[in-house]
């Protein structure tokens, strides 16, 4: 039987590039697949690593069921044209090492990536989620620079859904009622916000006392060092890595979605020129807009001081680059 001629049109996917292959970003690469999001290209620089996880997760369609390419590679080319490149390199924690303690090594790591992912692909949004997590964002912003909307770092939602999570034990209830909202950096010094945090609306502070409220947002932020404490080596990964791409769909789907995620801020909550966790609107083109809440003064004085740290941390950063 005689087929038609084979069409000349090129078809290019819409693909999201993955800077570093760990725990974190292969299981990242396996749910923008899985949700038939992209094709995703995994870069590391361990040479062959990235490679078998593709091939590992590329083995996996015929049960799958999902046509997306999954390629793996060491060279920053075959990530060029992606529609957003997302940075997990770096050294994770260890125990008893705060985020901040990996400031030195990770600044490095994360500007020489961002730099050369962006010189493949100089119109993505890029994410960050190397820690410290709100400084790497700031680092990476400067280094391309790019619009600041076009950098969004991932902890809000990873600390909002912790919280979520912790409510949702607590009351012994479903989390598909839940909403919380943390702001602020993502570390010792993130912004819990109990008043808005609801279940199906209503506030968790008519449904809890203060004293278990307290305790629920101390573990929220300790989340991320109850993990490094249990697994001792490396850290949280399916979580982190979900609520990476839930950001992703939401740039990718165009969602305006409503989102914790460390942006620049340029007047908003008083603060400036810094990456800090607000509430944004989250579309295709990366943040929208930030939110500006009507915060008590000691929500804003405590995402002030949240803030200053990270300051802190940007210039000591900055010093140890020059
Ligand atoms: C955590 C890491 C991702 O909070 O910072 O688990």
């Amino acid at each position: 039987m005689a087929s038609t001629p084979l069409s000349s049109i090129m078809c290019t996917p819409t693909r999201v590039a993955v800077v570093g292959a760990g725990r974190v970003g292969s299981t990242l690469a396996q749910r923008i697949a899985e949700k038939n999001l992209a094709d995703v290209v995994l870069l590391d620089v361990i040479q062959g690593w990235p490679q078998g996880v593709a091939l590992d997760l590329m083995e996996a369609r015929g049960v799958e069921r999902h046509d997306r390419q999954i390629i793996g590679t060491n060279d920053y080319a075959d990530t060029a044209d992606a529609s957003i490149v997302v940075i997990t390199a770096g050294k994770p924690r260890t125990p008893g090492m705060s985020r901040d303690d990996l400031l030195k090594i990770n600044a490095r790591i994360v500007v020489e990536a961002a730099k050369n992912a962006i010189a493949h692909s100089p119109n993505a949004i890029l994410i960050i989620v190397t820690n410290p997590l709100d400084v790497m964002t700031y680092l990476a912003w400067e280094a391309t620079g790019i619009p600041p909307q076009r950098v969004l770092g991932m902890a809000g939602i990873l600390d909002s859904s912790r919280f979520e999570t912790f409510i949702a034990m607590e009351l012994g209830c479903s989390i598909a009622d839940i909403s919380a909202t943390v702001l602020g950096s993502h570390g010792d010094l993130m912004v819990p916000i109990p008043r808005f945090s609801t279940v199906r609306g209503i506030p968790i502070t008519e449904l809890l006392d203060a004293a278990t409220i307290e305790r629920l947002v101390a573990r929220t932020r300790n989340g991320g060092a109850e993990i490094v404490e249990l697994m001792q080596t490396g850290g949280a990964f399916f979580a982190p890595a979900s609520s990476v791409c839930s950001m992703i769909e939401a740039i990718l789907l165009n969602q305006s979605r409503l989102m914790p995620v460390a942006a620049y801020v340029q007047g908003e909550y008083n603060l400036d020129d810094v990456f800090i966790g607000v509430p944004c609107w989250i579309h295709c083109g990366g943040v929208r807009q930030v939110l500006s809440l009507n915060l008590t003064d000691a929500e804003l004085e405590a995402l002030q001081v949240s803030a200053n740290a990270v300051r802190e941390n940007i210039q000591r950063a900055k010093e140890m680059l020059a």
